[in-house]
């Protein structure tokens, strides 16, 4: 029996006498999995070997990338950019790319890791969890627990459901606050992932669904109260990632709220990066501001794939009423990690940690703009999650090209994201990087 070696690991009694019908339908040979697993090279035509890993890429992949934000024009402002993109190891902030060279890391995977790569207590649970078999047809008893310390961390938790996106988790939110208020407009102001329900602007949506969904701006009192009065008793929920460059002004969250309370709509906070980072328990914990629902992800799982949307006791329990289902929803990899994250969580102040280091991290870049006199950069954002901001898109793609051949991975037009791995050293190699890309991209503008 080919599989016996594989299907005898772990089981405690003799295995029965292989089936003849069994066996004849097994055609594939173990070995030759395991040699192309171990040599570590996936079987690619001679024609494709010789291609660079970009042109396989974009000759697969119709985006190139299945995540936007790793588009090469997305990395870097231009598709034919000369900066690393694809990766070939990721440990603590530092990061392997295909050719071999290595970078210090500031994006962490788009805010998905907070302690940083390959860290190794997840690695650890994870690894115990795959050992036992990361799924099968019961729940695993780590969703209990997972969602148990998740109502005792998110202060508008009282349960919870798991998904495996942050989109998933919103999509989920809202549909359990207009199954539990019995209408459909949303009012919202965020990114809240790919899925139709706010996808007001991108094409394959239908009208009648973008009809259900109002956008409003960030922090605009006047603009949430119009389109509350507007939406009548059609509003749904009010949902709103509660940080958008900068923290929002009490008064536009507390407003939020007590309209969601007057109109009887749900109040939804897209957590995805402010759980996990502001504080354990997310933006909530921090202001002091109860939404009805909340969507969590990213450095909940530290990178491995886990949402969860949590709340109220009662609406929450409006699931029930509706369908929100997934098959690998309470997978037991990324539980285990979650379970390994919240362990650090219990053990020290990580988000404590995350300011602090994310303001090193503004301090020594705000001195190296300086200290070069290149102008038009300035550093923005809050300590945990920063941005570089350029007055040129030309000159931003330049500085991250330059500080990509410096050693330095910076995200481009969006957050840089402190973690627990940018310790000392890294930091100044993070400020020496950047120092060298100011001076380069100063020279080259002098010599224009
Ligand atoms: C605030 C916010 N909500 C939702 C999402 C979507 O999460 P995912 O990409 O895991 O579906 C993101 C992703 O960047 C996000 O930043």
């Amino acid at each position: 029996m080919v599989f016996r070696r594989f299907f005898d690991r772990g089981s405690k009694e003799e295995s029965p006498p292989a089936q003849d019908t069994v066996s004849d339908m097994e055609t594939t040979d173990e070995s030759a999995v395991e040699e192309e697993l171990e040599s570590g090279e996936p079987e690619v035509d001679a024609e494709q070997d010789d291609a660079d890993i970009l042109t396989r890429a974009r000759a697969v992949l119709p985006m190139g990338t299945s995540t936007g934000s790793k588009r090469v024009e997305a990395l870097y402002g231009s598709a034919d950019s000369t900066g690393p993109t694809h990766f070939s190891q990721a440990v603590g902030c530092r990061v392997v790319d295909v050719d071999g060279n290595e970078y210090v890391d500031c994006t962490m995977a788009l805010g998905a890791v907070a302690l940083g790569y390959a860290e190794p207590n997840v690695s650890r649970a994870v690894a115990d969890a795959i050992a036992n078999g990361n799924v099968c047809g019961l729940a695993d008893a780590r969703e209990v627990d997972v969602a148990e310390r998740l109502c005792g961390i998110i202060p508008c938790a009282d349960k919870v459901q798991f998904l495996k996106s942050g989109a998933e988790a919103m999509a989920a939110a809202v549909r359990i606050a207009r199954t539990y208020t019995a209408r459909d407009l949303v009012i919202g102001s965020g990114y809240f992932g790919w899925l139709d329900w706010c996808s007001d602007e991108a094409a394959g949506v239908p009208k009648k669904t973008k009809d259900d969904f109002r956008r409003v701006a960030f922090d605009d009192v006047a603009a949430l109260e119009r389109a509350v009065s507007e939406a009548g008793d059609r509003l749904a929920a009010i949902a709103i990632e509660p940080v958008v460059e900068r923290m929002p002004s009490t008064d536009w969250i507390q407003r939020a709220r007590e309209l969601a309370t007057k109109t009887g709509a749900a109040l939804i906070f897209d957590e995805m990066k402010t759980g996990f980072r502001l504080k354990t328990g997310g933006y909530q914990a921090f202001a002091d501001v109860v939404p009805d629902i909340a969507a969590f992800g990213k450095a909940m799982a530290n990178g491995f794939p886990l949402a969860a949307v949590v709340g109220d006791r009662d609406l929450m329990d409006a699931s029930r009423k509706t369908w929100i289902s997934s098959t690998l929803g309470g997978e037991s990899v990324a539980l285990a990690a979650a379970g390994a994250v919240l362990a650090w969580h219990d053990a020290g102040d990580v988000c404590g940690s995350l300011w602090t280091i994310g303001a090193e991290l503004r301090r020594v870049l705000t001195g190296a703009i300086e200290a070069s006199g290149v102008d038009g950069i300035a550093v923005d954002g809050i300590d945990p999650m920063w941005f570089l901001r350029f007055d040129d898109p030309a000159r931003e793609q330049r500085f991250l090209e330059l500080a990509a051949s410096h050693g330095v991975l910076f995200k481009r037009g969006a957050y840089n994201f402190a973690a627990l791995a940018h310790d000392e050293d890294a930091i100044r190699e993070i400020e020496r990087g950047a120092s060298s890309a100011l001076v380069d991209l100063r020279d080259e503008d002098a010599s224009r």
